[in-house]
């Protein structure tokens, strides 16, 4: 995980998009049985992401970091994710992350333009992921339902 925020500085500063290229495609985590993959589709901005513990007996509460430049303000913010396999619809979710009642996490209430970097556990649900190749489209939005974040991902668990 050494250099994780250099690397994800460089790559929010430096926009591929002039042409309308996709950004690159980052590496979640990976072991032996299980990878993933992701890549933001915001063309405005790439945000960093891993997982510590990659593992296809996901434990609960596994530790995660994030760094982002805040393009929202997010007293509010809700992540909706969307799976897939082999371009059918399994299953649609949506999680509050910051509400303004209830800040679940540190970053809840940062502003526009604000970087977040956060390491540490997510409230997650631990489960078994099955064998598979899986894609994941991941929506980060505040209150108002402006992009904040944007990725859409592959989960390869063999
Ligand atoms: C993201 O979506 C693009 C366009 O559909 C696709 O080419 C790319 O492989 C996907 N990336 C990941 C990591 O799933
Ligand atoms: C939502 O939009 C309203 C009206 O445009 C604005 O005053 C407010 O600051 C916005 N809130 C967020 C979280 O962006
Ligand atoms: C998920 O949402 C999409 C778009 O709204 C919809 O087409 C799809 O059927 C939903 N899938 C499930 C499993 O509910």
């Amino acid at each position: 995980m050494k250099g994780f925020t250099a690397a994800f500085l460089i790559w929010t500063l430096i926009s591929p998009n002039g042409g309308g290229k996709a950004w690159p495609t980052h590496t979640a985590c990976r072991d032996g049985s299980l990878e993933v993959l992701y890549e933001s589709c915001d063309p405005l901005q790439d945000f960093g992401f891993s997982v510590d513990e990659c593992s296809k007996q996901l434990k609960s509460n596994i530790n995660i970091r994030f760094g982002i430049i805040l393009r929202e303000d997010i007293e509010e913010l809700f992540l909706d994710i969307a799976l897939f396999s082999k371009g059918s619809s399994i299953l649609n979710f949506s999680y509050p992350v910051c509400e303004d009642d209830l800040p679940k996490f540190s970053f809840c209430g940062r502003r526009k333009g604000e970087q977040i970097y956060y390491a540490g556990p997510i409230n997650n649900p631990g489960f078994e992921v099955l064998m598979g190749e899986y894609q994941v489209l991941l929506q980060l939005y505040n209150g108002n339902h402006s992009t904040v974040a944007c990725a859409n991902a592959t989960i390869i668990c063999s």
